[in-house]
């Protein structure tokens, strides 16, 4: 099976079919960041079929690091686990098929390199501050999509002036950008 054209394959049938992955731009972005953070322990919220974690996860390959992923949708579920079967990353992979509000407190705290969150727009906020314990300190977290979404996430903005968490926002595509918090 090769891998690229796997992924190619992914992109067309989810173009076809309005699947709300993220872009190219923003896949090579995420990647490069493992990469440059040497990323161990990764979690995404916001699986859907696992484009971004198929794309995540052959980077976390090459050093036996692993991805943990939820996704309370089980049709998303059950076409990741096929996918991920298929692009032959499914060992590397923890997938979780339940709300992430009640599975991201069971997760181990301190212990994740790099968050990736990409559901519910308006509930981002609650998201953060689940997943600020389990991130490690100088750990990646990327909210998606707070430009095409910016009105939905005012709650977000106001909840991290309030909290005084420093972020960033990269116009990253033509027409969306996502927010990088570090940890400290
Ligand atoms: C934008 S899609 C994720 C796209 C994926 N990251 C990609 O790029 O391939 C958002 C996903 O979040 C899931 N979701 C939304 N709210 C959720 C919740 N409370 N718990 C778990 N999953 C949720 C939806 O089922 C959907 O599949």
């Amino acid at each position: 099976m090769n891998r690229k054209q796997f992924l190619l394959d992914l992109r067309k049938y989810w173009l076809e079919n309005t699947v709300p992955n993220i872009t190219d731009v923003n896949a090579k972005f995420l990647v490069d960041l493992i990469n440059i953070s040497k990323t161990k322990n990764m979690l995404e919220i916001g699986t859907a079929n696992w484009f971004s974690g198929i794309n995540f996860a052959i980077e976390l390959e090459k050093n036996d690091w692993h991805l943990t992923t939820i996704d309370f949708s089980p049709k998303s579920h059950n076409e990741a686990l096929e996918n991920f079967k298929i692009a032959k990353v499914d060992n590397l992979i923890t997938a979780i098929l339940w709300n992430a509000l009640d599975e991201i407190p069971k997760l181990q705290d301190d212990f994740f390199d790099f968050i990736f969150i990409d559901w519910m727009k308006k509930r981002s906020w609650e998201f953060l501050e689940l997943c600020l314990p389990k991130a490690k300190s100088w750990a990646i977290i990327i909210i998606d999509d707070v430009l095409k979404f910016k009105d939905k996430m005012s709650t977000l903005r106001t909840y991290l002036e309030k909290n005084q968490v420093q972020y960033n926002i990269l116009p990253i595509d033509p027409d969306d950008g996502i927010l990088m918090i570090i940890k400290k």
